[in-house]
């Protein structure tokens, strides 16, 4: 492992003695400098607080760690996800690198997409006629992408509806039912293990629900997605339905596979291919392109550097893209069950700070909530924005403001308005006036971001986008030298709502402390 620290402890204090203000005073082509493109995807990290030698450092870091040579170990198959023992290659599903032999992608791609065609053309249908409405029950990965994918591609839908539940709270399928038509909506369970308890009775209940209006025809409207297709099979779905993948594809990595079926029938084989081939362009551009230049990494490493140079915590990540709103919490779990580990791949403790908390919502709604926060808060918090230049709604006033807005904030977050600034902005109001509020209207600035911009959200796009901050997970995993395909660390909850679900159901359990004794007892209480 490469001393992280060692290496950039000189770079970031230099840069801590200086400010944005100042670097883009010395460098006015900072755009210039500190820009990079891939065809129409833009990130312009000039914003942030590096310079040209920080930069050489990280670039240094990267390439020392293995970045290079740990990403063709991944392509070529090898057992990258230690832990588990298992490849690493969701690229596959894109056409970005080799499966294992015998496991078929292609074949199985053709299989779901054209179930999808005949659930969109209604040559599969319910006995009523065809399906309006899917609703897909999944949870983490087999939801969060499914779910994201559907609301940004939404203007590119003429399939049916599409609904999503993942939650083990019964509000979640109940709200989403009572909508529907259970004699016109396909249930599409997707789970890789499928055994995950929340998935599992959200697909009881469903099927109960199915059953209740349309009897023994539920069967005929239900599908399944999982790599345990035995598990299928034993829940009573048709094989005809059930659609496989592979244990070389993470949960989080896994929207590639038939787990991108929901979407598949929303959005059509066309759009889907077209999905598929963003992230296979961006693949390709990772694989190929100098670390230099090289997006994937450049983002990876400016992620570096505000977490182990500057030590900041968070990231907040602010598309400025409505259709984008559940982006951060798809890269949420992305990033945060990728690279949120203590542990490094040797089994010591890992000797850097790790993944970020990522936390967001769309602009400009962000700006009228916590933005505050972000310009005059005590902590930094470095944001990525991501806008797209042309709306999928046409040509709008909207849009402009929409981006103004954007642009503006990065403005804002980087150069502030000193104390004079802000005094001369209350010019002509009474001076006992202006002494009282200057220090409450100055920011302080000097607050990094970067901004990500492509030319349209469309399938390719997206796909392109989503690749990009796969791999740069990837870059950053390798850098901190952890697995970053595991999960352990969501088990111990797991086992332990395993051992508490007879308590609650009043049975003997195991012998409790007494924070969660109290917590059960006053249930009982409340709930009499
Ligand atoms: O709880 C974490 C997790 O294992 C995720 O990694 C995964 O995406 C999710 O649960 C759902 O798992 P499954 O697809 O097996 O139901």
């Amino acid at each position: 492992m490469t001393d992280i620290a060692t290496r950039l402890d000189p770079h970031a204090a230099r840069l801590k003695a200086t400010s944005l203000r100042a670097l883009f005073a010395d460098d006015p082509d900072r755009f210039g400098t500190f820009s990079v493109r891939m065809d129409d995807l833009l990130i312009d990290y000039s914003k942030e607080k590096i310079d040209a030698e920080a930069l050489g450092a990280l670039f240094g870091l990267a390439r020392d760690a293995g970045v290079e040579a740990g990403r063709e170990a991944m392509v070529s198959g090898a057992h990258w996800n230690l832990t588990e023992d298992r490849a690493v290659l969701h690229m596959a599903l894109r056409g970005g690198a080799d499966a294992p032999d015998g496991d078929d992608v292609s074949g199985t791609l053709d299989r779901f997409l054209a179930f999808a065609e005949d659930v969109r053309s209604g040559r599969y249908a319910a006995a009523e006629g065809p399906f309006t409405d899917i609703i897909n029950i999944g949870i983490g990965g087999s939801d969060l992408g499914p779910v994201m994918v559907a609301r940004a591609l939404e203007p590119d839908r003429d399939g049916p509806r599409l609904h999503f539940v993942s939650n083990v709270d019964s509000a979640h399928l109940t709200d989403t039912v009572n909508a529907l038509d259970p004699a016109r909506t396909l249930v599409i369970v997707a789970s890789k293990t499928f055994t995950t308890q929340e998935t599992m009775m959200n697909a009881r209940s469903a099927r109960e629900w199915l059953r209740g209006a349309v009897g023994e025809e539920a069967g005929r409207h239900m599908a399944a997605v999982s790599t345990n297709i035995a598990g299928a099979a034993e829940f009573g779905i048709d094989a005809s339905r059930v659609f496989g993948f592979w244990d070389w594809v993470g949960g989080r990595y896994s929207i590639w596979s038939a787990i991108g079926l929901p979407v598949a029938i929303g959005i059509g084989t066309t759009n889907f291919r077209a999905f598929l081939d963003g992230a296979a362009a961006m693949d390709r551009h990772f694989r190929e392109t100098p670390l230099e230049q090289n997006l994937p990494v450049l983002l990876a490493l400016i992620g570096i550097w505000r977490r182990n140079a500057m030590g900041w915590p968070t990231v907040a990540l602010i598309p400025y893209d409505q259709r984008l709103e559940r982006f951060p919490a798809y890269v949420q779990q992305l990033d945060m069950e990728s690279n949120g580990k203590r542990t490094a791949r040797g089994g010591s403790p890992v000797d850097a700070l790790t993944a970020p908390i990522i936390w967001g919502e769309p602009g400009t709604n962000a700006q009228h909530s916590f933005f505050q926060l972000l310009h005059q808060g005590t902590d930094v918090v470095p944001v990525d924005f991501i806008a797209a230049a042309t709306s999928r709604d046409g040509a709008s006033d909207h849009h402009t403001a929409l981006l103004a807005n954007c642009f503006a904030q990065g403005q804002a977050l980087a150069f502030g308005r000193t104390e004079d600034e802000a005094r001369a902005q209350m010019a002509g109001a009474d001076a006992s006036e202006i002494d009282r509020l200057a220090s409450h209207r100055m920011f302080p600035g000097d607050r990094p971001s970067t901004t990500i911009m492509h030319r349209r959200l469309d399938p390719f796009a997206l796909g392109r986008l989503i690749a990009l901050y796969e791999h740069k997970v990837f870059v950053q995993g390798v850098i901190w030298d952890i697995d970053s395909f595991d999960q352990w660390g969501v088990e111990l909850g797991k086992v332990l709502a395993g051992d508490l679900l007879p308590v609650l159901n009043g049975e003997a359990g195991p012998d409790l402390d007494s924070s969660t004794a109290g917590l059960i007892s006053t249930l009982k209480e409340f709930s009499a």
